[in-house]
């Protein structure tokens, strides 16, 4: 692994253009919200009780990724869909933000744009139990003007005032913030314990925020592939545009996963490789077909909702995997035909073929699925990584119906790979992988 300290020089005032880059990797955990190192965690809830709650919070997740950033003053393209989802996130990471670097516990959200956090005074913002960033402590705090290239990443409005880019963010759970768009340091630890900053990043700081947010975050990590995202921002001053992630599985509460950015996440050994689109700031993949080991294969039509070249994006942070109606009832079909367990049914009507199992060797008796991806890159995934615990003695198959939405590849789907995006070409790779090893 390459790690080289990088020199923040923030110059005074205007001049604070560049950042002395040197080649650099390094890595992020990602804090499943029901691991002992997150606020969230029951020491009451059972394996079972997880993971159904994770189907249901997907459930509802899956809608969340059309939220966008918009910049203020331009006509309000959300209306807010009302639709109450507390809490509805799988993974948080630490931030440090600021000159001291000041500790955020922040949601991972592949659905959205902007870094953000609460900012003193937030006289309007929802209550959490840490202290609010305050911008007034940081030396490396700059806001931003309305005609910098950042603000004019966000969706276009007329700039209320050129001083300040405000911005107003609607999700479509009835959430909202409103704050301004500022530039600070970002401050990571490589594995080995080195110092890294980032400086001159964008950063959303709230007067304002409402709606289901939970009191134990405070603030949000954009990892879309948006200009203002927190990958899109920090990729380009590595040593390699790239970045990979290994994500543990969920019946697996002491271990970690994490996000590798640079060189060192370089995906290696026995790996497939697809070409990605970034579209709409989501990454989307060509999902040609899919195979049920011992059944037959099951086509997917080329085009979806919301993609022009890709036909489903592929997701860290949605829990499910959706499919279009016709692919889904055609993979209900194949996999019906190979599992002899008896029926049973999703008590919360989510997902769509559930049997009944009795213990561990009747898992033994659910197929192998694969994902195969245009160029041949086919991803064969073992029955836990495609069906879930649902409820008591039930495994339902992890798929659900994307309807009009686009479809997606969840993360339970992505357990135990090591997923590589390089940016450059841009590629998704997919290794098989002990991620509490990785
Ligand atoms: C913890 O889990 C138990 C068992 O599922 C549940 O009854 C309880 O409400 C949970 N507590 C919290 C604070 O979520």
């Amino acid at each position: 692994m390459t790690i080289v300290v990088l020199l923040a020089l923030s110059m005074a005032a205007a001049a604070m253009t560049m950042t002395v880059v040197a080649a650099a990797s390094f890595s992020i955990e990602l804090i499943h919200r029901d691991s002992p190192k997150s606020p969230f965690f029951n020491q009451s809830a059972t394996s079972l009780d997880r993971s159904r709650a994770a189907i249901y919070r997907s459930a509802h997740e899956a809608r969340r990724i059309a939220a966008r950033v918009q910049r203020k003053g331009g006509i309000e393209l959300f209306d807010a869909v009302s639709r109450v989802v507390p809490d509805s996130f799988e993974y948080l990471m630490e931030l440090r933000v600021g000159t001291p670097p000041f500790s955020i516990l922040a949601v991972a959200d592949t659905g959205s744009d902007l870094i953000w956090a609460n900012c003193v005074p937030c006289t309007k913002c929802y209550k959490q139990t840490a202290p609010y960033f305050d911008p007034r402590k940081s030396s490396s705090y700059r806001t931003l003007p309305c005609n910098s290239n950042l603000c004019k990443a966000l969706p276009h409005g007329p700039c209320a005032d050129v001083s300040t880019c405000e911005y107003h963010y609607a999700y479509q759970d009835g959430s909202t913030i409103d704050g301004v768009l500022a530039t600070e340091d970002l401050t990571f630890y490589s594995s080995a314990g080195s110092r890294l900053v980032f400086s001159n990043i964008a950063f959303g700081c709230n007067s304002q925020s409402s709606g289901v947010f939970s009191s134990r975050t405070a603030g949000l990590a954009g990892l879309s592939a948006s200009p203002v995202s927190l990958v899109s921002q920090i990729v380009p001053s590595l040593d390699k545009k790239y970045f990979s992630y290994c994500l543990v599985p969920m019946s697996d509460t002491q271990a970690s996963s994490k996000v590798i950015f640079g060189s060192a996440g370089v995906v290696v050994g026995s790996k497939v490789t697809t070409l990605m689109t970034v579209e709409d700031s989501l990454f989307a993949l060509r999902l040609t077909e899919i195979i049920v080991d011992g059944a037959g294969s099951v086509p997917v039509p080329t085009s979806a909702p919301g993609l022009k070249k890709g036909n489903i994006i592929i997701d860290s942070c949605t829990t499910l995997n959706y499919l279009p109606t016709g692919v889904l009832s055609s993979l209900v079909q194949q996999v019906s035909r190979v599992v002899s367990l008896p029926k049973a049914t999703d008590p919360d009507r989510i997902l769509p073929l559930c049997f009944k199992v009795t213990g561990e060797p009747d898992w033994q008796k659910l197929p192998f699925i694969t994902f195969k991806f245009a160029g041949e890159a086919s991803v064969r995934l073992s029955p836990k990584s495609m069906f879930m615990e649902d409820a008591y003695q039930v495994v339902c198959l992890a798929v659900a119906d994307s309807g009009f939405d686009t479809p997606i590849f969840g993360n339970v789907a992505q357990q135990n790979l090591h997923v590589g995006y390089d940016l450059d070409i841009p590629a998704v790779s997919f290794a098989s992988a002990d991620c509490t090893k990785l």
